[in-house]
């Protein structure tokens, strides 16, 4: 049996062995660097490239694209590949502060970052919008404005009229800042071509539509681009799909006949690449005087970009937190003149919870009820959308058993109540999170050699959260073979067609094609050991190639992986034809707020997630402390702020965007229910990487208003709204 290392990779990553997209150093690499506008919407009258050529070191500057040699990659929510429609350096206008408006490539990369900073430009600028309420902002509703189910309100009975009618109601309104990723690993990666093959390597969840954005930027076929992405230093949702930089590096690589690499510095990643819109949300909750929650409203304003809809999926999980008989969701979009916002880490359900989730805890103290207690009584088994059954849902036993491991018995009910010797003010906390159970095709190809190794090549990416170990772990466990035998390949197109990986999914689309291989290609038996070499040997040739494929609940194979093959979105989920799935996940938290100065410590948390079976145990429990390292910081710490006049963000480095760091984080316990969910697929895995985030801000919230008799409807939460 496999005597399992916590982690694969956990040797190369602390050794800094493992190699990332930029870690590729080709011979005669040359540099690139972008100049970007310095306003945020108008046109471009001209563009002075000469102090910048005249650089020792500059080969190449180019300000402007002919549409016959790069096109857009179309945005991914409407069948493109890029994280917007928007490709910079085709034409005069500016969309968004930041914008690339030449690249520069040179010998070394300070020779390219100072010709970039030599470059200026002529606009003619126009008025622009940044915020939810500026003037210019545009707002549509997002059912009208995208006429497809997928993006329709929620409607589930007549939840004004329930409202209207409940005994017990209240009104919350929450409002969400811009935030950015900031993953550790920038932006970046390298490109060459081999011939006329073109060699992507670059840190990306998508490697899939890298490849076939790209053949379509370019009108060359898919099969002349390979993408590799070995290790990603983290993405959470900012490297979902192509960015703009790819196609232009592609061309200046085949003007110059040198591999180009370029590395976006911090302040472009924070203009450049997607971030989380602000938002507004209003919760109406309803409930009789016993707590039973008969109504719900939840309305949504999203930011997006001008030239896309980036899409608001809030009230897909806030209709399913409870059986609650009457729903009404209303999300709305505001165009406002940034680069599209996109998907981070929970990237509707995260805040979507702290506003239910909040209202919910308001109903427990206006009913007198216990929050965990009036949890547990407005739990369902059904899902009320869709009226079909949850494939499985231990919401109950996360919440029983966190109140357990915290010792909530032991909380005095009244806000201010409990304190420390010196004062502090002690609350405690709690709030449950969803998140739906999607999966996406997947092709996996095996090769067993008569070494006795093992090797599979699968869709995903390992970005830093353990696919590889999941992978790893079920052939190994499957085959009975030492885990070190088995040589896993992710994120490279070359061995196995990509998809993105995200939205949680990861673990249920890969697992279920390797368990296929394993299972039905390889005859491997569920009981005891399988010799590997003899398995080889038997065949009389030195290896056995297997190739399966997996699709979805109710999936039309032939449709999903056609797309997979060309880089689409090819996933199923939440609902499928019997059941709908979700994860789930409680929290409990600890604050202590200092008298004196209001600072605010998270000293312990509680986490007691449902994801099915839990594939890789070392890092699933590191999943769940990021995520809510994540909830901490999200609650507390993080905004990206906007500047009014101008545009852009105010803070973008690693300095000023605050994010959590060692001594903000304490004590995180996490606990897992582990039940296998089969009928989602025969490996039981659902998901996990986003529903460890999801309800830590309102668990934090509510214990903000457990220690201080306030709400607080402005994430984030700072010293100066405490004190
Ligand atoms: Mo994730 S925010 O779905 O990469």
């Amino acid at each position: 049996m496999s005597t399992a290392p916590a982690r694969v990779d956990a040797r190369a990553k602390v050794t800094g062995a493992l190699r990332y997209g930029a870690d590729r150093a080709p011979e005669s690499v040359a540099y690139a660097a972008f100049a970007v506008a310095t306003i945020a919407r108008g046109r471009i009258t001209g563009v002075d490239t000469e102090a910048a050529l005249n650089l020792p070191g500059v080969r190449l500057v180019i300000t402007r694209f002919d549409p016959d040699e790069l096109t857009s990659p179309g945005f991914i929510m409407t069948g493109g590949y890029g994280f917007q429609s928007l490709q910079p350096l085709l034409d005069d206008r500016i969309a968004y502060r930041g914008q690339p408006i030449a690249l520069v490539v040179a010998d070394t990369p300070l020779a390219a970052t100072e010709a970039a900073e030599l470059i200026t430009a002529a606009y003619e600028p126009e008025p622009a919008a940044f915020t939810l309420d500026a003037p210019g902002a545009e707002t549509l509703v997002q059912a009208q404005a995208i006429p497809i189910p997928m993006f329709a309100d929620t409607a589930v009975g007549d939840a004004d009229a329930a409202f209207a009618a409940a005994p017990v109601q209240v009104d919350v309104e929450v409002s969400g800042p811009n935030q950015h990723q900031v993953p550790m690993e920038l932006i970046g990666g390298v490109v060459e071509w081999h011939g006329d093959t073109l060699v992507v390597h670059e840190g990306t969840q998508n490697s899939g539509a890298v490849q076939n954005g790209l053949a379509r930027q370019l009108g060359i076929s898919p099969d002349r681009v390979q993408v590799i992405s070995p290790s990603v230093g983290g993405g959470f949702g900012q490297k979902n799909s192509l960015q703009p930089h790819i196609g232009p590096l592609a061309i200046a690589a085949r003007r110059l006949g040198r591999p180009v690499k370029l590395v976006l510095t911090r302040p472009q990643t924070f203009h450049q690449a997607s971030f989380r819109p602000a938002s507004r949300q209003r919760v109406r909750l309803g409930a009789d005087s016993s707590g039973r929650l008969v109504a719900a409203i939840h309305e949504i304003d999203q930011q997006t970009s001008r030239h896309d809809l980036f899409p608001a999926m809030y009230t897909e999980v806030s209709s399913r937190f409870y059986g609650i008989g009457a729903f009404r969701g209303l999300q709305r979009l505001v165009r406002t003149d940034v680069q599209t916002p996109g998907y981070m880490r929970a990237p509707f359900e995260h805040i979507a919870a702290y506003a239910m989730e909040s209202a919910v805890d308001e109903i427990a103290y206006a009913t007198g009820r216990d929050p965990v207690e009036l949890r547990l009584a407005n739990d369902t088994a059904v899902d009320p959308v869709s009226g079909l059954p949850f494939s499985s849902r231990h919401v109950a036993e996360c919440l029983r058993r966190g109140a357990e491991r915290f010792g909530w018995a032991e909380r005095s009910p009244r806000p201010r109540s409990m304190r420390g010797p010196d004062g502090t003010l002690i609350g405690w906390g709690v709030a449950i999170g969803a998140y739906p159970g999607s999966a996406a095709a997947a092709i996996a190809r095996m090769s067993a050699h008569d070494t006795g190794t093992v090797e599979v090549a699968v869709a995903g990416h390992e970005m830093g959260q353990g696919i590889r170990t999941a992978i790893a772990r079920l052939v190994a466990d499957d085959l009975g073979i030492e885990i070190a035998a088995v040589k896993v390949g992710v994120g490279d197109t070359r061995s196995a067609p990509q998809h993105l990986t995200a939205g949680s999914w990861g673990t249920a689309t890969a697992l279920p094609a390797v368990h296929a291989a394993l299972r039905d290609r390889l005859g491997v038996p569920r009981t005891g050991p399988v010799d590997m070499r003899a398995a080889v040997a038997a065949t009389g040739g030195s290896r056995i190639e297997i190739e399966a494929t997996s699709v979805a609940r109710g999936q039309p194979a032939d449709v999903v992986v056609d797309r997979l093959r060309k880089g689409l979105l090819a996933i199923a989920g939440p609902e499928y034809p019997e059941f709908v799935t979700f994860s789930h996940i409680a929290h409990f938290v600890e604050v202590r707020i200092e008298a004196a100065t209001g600072r605010v410590r998270v000293p312990r948390v509680v986490s007691v997630a449902d994801c099915g079976r839990v594939a890789s145990p070392v890092t699933a429990a590191s999943q769940v402390r990021g995520g809510v390292i994540w909830g901490i910081g999200a609650t507390l710490r993080e905004q990206s702020l906007v500047d009014p006049r101008y545009g852009g963000f105010l803070n973008p480095t690693m300095e000023e965007y605050p994010i959590p760091v060692s001594a903000d984080v304490h004590r995180i316990d996490v606990d897992f229910i582990d039940e296998p969910d089969l009928l989602l697929n025969p490996v039981g895995v659902k998901g996990l990487g986003e529903v460890c985030m999801v309800g830590v801000s309102a668990a934090i919230g509510n214990a903000l208003f457990h220690a201080t008799g306030a709400r607080f409807r402005r994430l984030p939460v700072r010293i100066e709204d405490v004190l």
